[in-house]
């Protein structure tokens, strides 16, 4: 029987998300049907899609921008959140929660909200071998995307963390809220500063801004240097990446990412494990 998917956005005719789980299902085996789901901009109309969506037989949904943080609340009162989606603030898929349904409660209530983005950060940079265990990380950003991926990067046993940002405020703060959140991130030691002032050697900086959607640049001091440089952007040239190429490190932007918080997504609707490294080969020819 065909399983049926859903990535809701707006806009949404750009993703590529369809793709990449019709070409998982086939790596699998399994018969599904994966489309975009436009919603106009109001929380009421994204209940009304997911409800439809999950009465009508749906299986599993992707949530993308500007949605995330509506999901997060819609499935607070409904059918709750994993401890990834309760830190990040932030739902990016959404199933039904089985327990919830073998008790008799309706499917509307039983929506329950997941968040694979930072996993499927980790899970890119453990394929690159990219060395987490014991690394010196600094983030920068300290908006939503920085927030999703704090829990997951310490989980991974990094050694110690910087948050830098523009609006220093709004990294402390965040830094707050996460460990008063979770003991996880309560027991890491995490810095923070403004982004023009981080400066030393670390192992890997992650650019978890906005920027690469404007035409500014960083402020990146001369006396920062990492081995490994990680842009969460793809799809167009990233000056982040190109700073710290030129200075001998290795790079990645975050279309890896894309496929791998997609990959346990769909573990997590279907069962089935994907080969992250075959699925990006077999999508970087399409
Ligand atoms: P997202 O969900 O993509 O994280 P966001 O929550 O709006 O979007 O956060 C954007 C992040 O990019 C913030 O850390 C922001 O810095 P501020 O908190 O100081 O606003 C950062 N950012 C965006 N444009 C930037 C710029 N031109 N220079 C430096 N940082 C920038």
């Amino acid at each position: 029987m065909t399983q049926h998917f859903i990535v809701i956005g707006n806009p949404i005719a750009h993703s590529k998300s369809p793709q990449i789980h019709t070409l998982f299902a086939a790596q699998v085996g399994i018969d599904i049907r994966y489309q975009r789901q436009y919603c106009p901009d109001d929380e009421a109309s994204f209940t009304a899609v997911i409800e439809a969506f999950f009465c009508g037989g749906g299986v599993g949904a992707n949530v993308t921008v500007p949605f995330k943080q509506v999901a997060y609340d819609c499935c607070v009162a409904r059918g709750g959140l994993s401890e990834h989606a309760k830190v990040a603030g932030a739902v990016n898929t959404l199933l039904l929660n089985k327990a919830l349904l073998n008790q008799g409660v309706p499917v509307t209530e039983a929506i329950y909200g997941d968040n694979t983005d930072g996993q499927g950060l980790v899970n890119h940079m453990t394929s690159l071998k990219w060395p987490l265990k014991g690394a010196r990380v600094a983030l920068i950003g300290a908006g939503g995307a920085a927030r999703g991926i704090i829990l997951p990067l310490i989980e991974s046993g990094i050694a110690a963390l910087t948050i830098a940002n523009r609006t220093v405020s709004k990294a402390t703060n965040l830094v707050n809220e996460l460990s008063a959140a979770s003991p996880t991130v309560n027991e890491q030691q995490i810095e923070t500063c403004r982004t023009a002032e981080l400066d030393g050697q670390f192992d890997i900086i992650i650019n978890a801004t906005s920027i690469g959607l404007s035409d500014d640049t960083l402020p990146i001091s001369t006396e920062l240097n990492c081995h490994y440089a990680y842009d969460l952007m793809y799809g167009r040239p990233l000056p982040f990446l190109q700073h710290f190429a030129a200075r001998g490190a290795q790079t990645s932007d975050g279309y890896g990412m894309l496929i791998g918080q997609a990959a346990l997504s769909f573990e997590r609707w279907t069962g089935h494990r994907i080969d992250v490294i075959q699925a990006t080969e077999e999508l970087n020819k399409e």
